[in-house]
Formats: C-alpha cells, sequence, structure tokens
C-alpha cells in the first residue's frame, strides 16, 4: 500500500469517526432537551382532557364528572327543559351569555354545540363565590323553590339561581352564566372535556 493510499484511508476513518460522535453528541444531548419537555404526569393529570362516558345518561339525568379538578356536570336535559329555556330570557341577567365564558359554539339559548343540543356540559361552580351550586331541576315549588321556577340550579351559599342553560337569574349575587369548558363528542357514546375540534383536539 503507498503512503497516498494509506492516508487517505485514515483520513476517512477519521472523517467516519468524528460523524459517529457528533452523531451520538447530538443524541446525548437531544434525550435530556427532548425530556424536560413532557409534562409531569402530575401536570398531565391536572391539565389534560377527561374522557366521560354518557353512553347510559338518560334523558333528564344528570352525571358529575372532574376536570382540573373542577367538577363538570353533563346533564341530558328533555323537551320540556329545553322549551323552558326559551321563555326564561327577561328573567335572566346575561340571556345571550355575552358577558359569560363559553366555547363560541355554545353560544347560544341553549349553550350546548348543535351536534347535541339537549346535553348541557358545565363546570358546576358558582361565578360568584365558587360554591356548589345544588340541584333544582324540577319545574314548581319543590325543594324551596318559588311557585313560578322554571327549573335549574340553586347556589345555597348566597342564593344565586340558575336555569337549566346555567344562565343566571337577576336579582342574585352571582354576576355572570356558569362557565362552559371546551369539549367534544366521541365514538361510542363518549364526550372529552377540555379539548374541541377547534383547537385540532
Ligand atoms: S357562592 Fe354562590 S351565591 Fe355566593
Amino acid at each position: 500500500m503507498s503512503d497516498s493510499t494509506s492516508d487517505h484511508g485514515r483520513r476517512r476513518f477519521l472523517i467516519g469517526a468524528t460523524s459517529a460522535l457528533g452523531a451520538a453528541g447530538v443524541v446525548a444531548v437531544a434525550v435530556p432537551f427532548v425530556s424536560s419537555m413532557l409534562p409531569s404526569a402530575r401536570a398531565k393529570a391536572a391539565g389534560a382532557p377527561v374522557e366521560v362516558d354518557i353512553s347510559r345518561l338518560e334523558s333528564g339525568m344528570k352525571l358529575t364528572s372532574e376536570w382540573r379538578g373542577q367538577p363538570v356536570w353533563v346533564v341530558s336535559r328533555t323537551p320540556a327543559m329545553l322549551e323552558q329555556l326559551a321563555k326564561n330570557a327577561d328573567r335572566l341577567r346575561d340571556p345571550g351569555s355575552d358577558e359569560s365564558e363559553q366555547p363560541d359554539y355554545c353560544k347560544n339559548p341553549n349553550r350546548s354545540t348543535a351536534e347535541h343540543p339537549e346535553v348541557l356540559v358545565v363546570v358546576g361552580i358558582c361565578t360568584h363565590l365558587g360554591c356548589s351550586p345544588q340541584d333544582r331541576m324540577k319545574v314548581g315549588n319543590s325543594e324551596g323553590m318559588p311557585d313560578d321556577w322554571p327549573g335549574g340550579f340553586f347556589c345555597p351559599c348566597h342564593g344565586s339561581k340558575f336555569d337549566m342553560a346555567a344562565r343566571v337569574f337577576k336579582g342574585v349575587p352571582a354576576p355572570t352564566n356558569m362557565k362552559i369548558p371546551p369539549h367534544q363528542y366521541l365514538a361510542g357514546g363518549k364526550l372529552l372535556v377540555g379539548a374541541d375540534k377547534s383547537k385540532g383536539a
């Protein structure tokens, strides 16, 4: 083997060794960087969307789930409940939900998606000081409500009242309607709370 051939071989070996070391260096640096970007299990649990099985939720029934440490109610409203919503407007502080918090696709009188107008998905926390309102879903004067009660929810802390779309009535301390979280429906009777199609979920 001539000197020039031997030099050429050594150069190729050095280039190869340098490239391999370079690649190893990139991997060694990249792994801790990627893992530092992953949310911790605790952060994930606190903020991640939650899947709720609503396949057995019957008309007129309510179930409670949890998202971000807050109660989320899912209510399947009856046709009579939906009909009553249209009659409540004059008694409400924010009937059009202009001052209240909800995704755009729930800014309507039912405060629901067009796909499931009967289903109310709402964070079950009073917008006054954060108590959890109680069910008063029956129309009329049961459970301490007045004769003209149209059905909804009652906050025992300071007496705020909400209708079956979680819209606040006039003359109570709560300033706005209860919050509607982002949500979307999945196959198999599942509801995803905390994410929606508008955010590419
Ligand atoms: S916290 Fe509900 S009325 Fe005050």
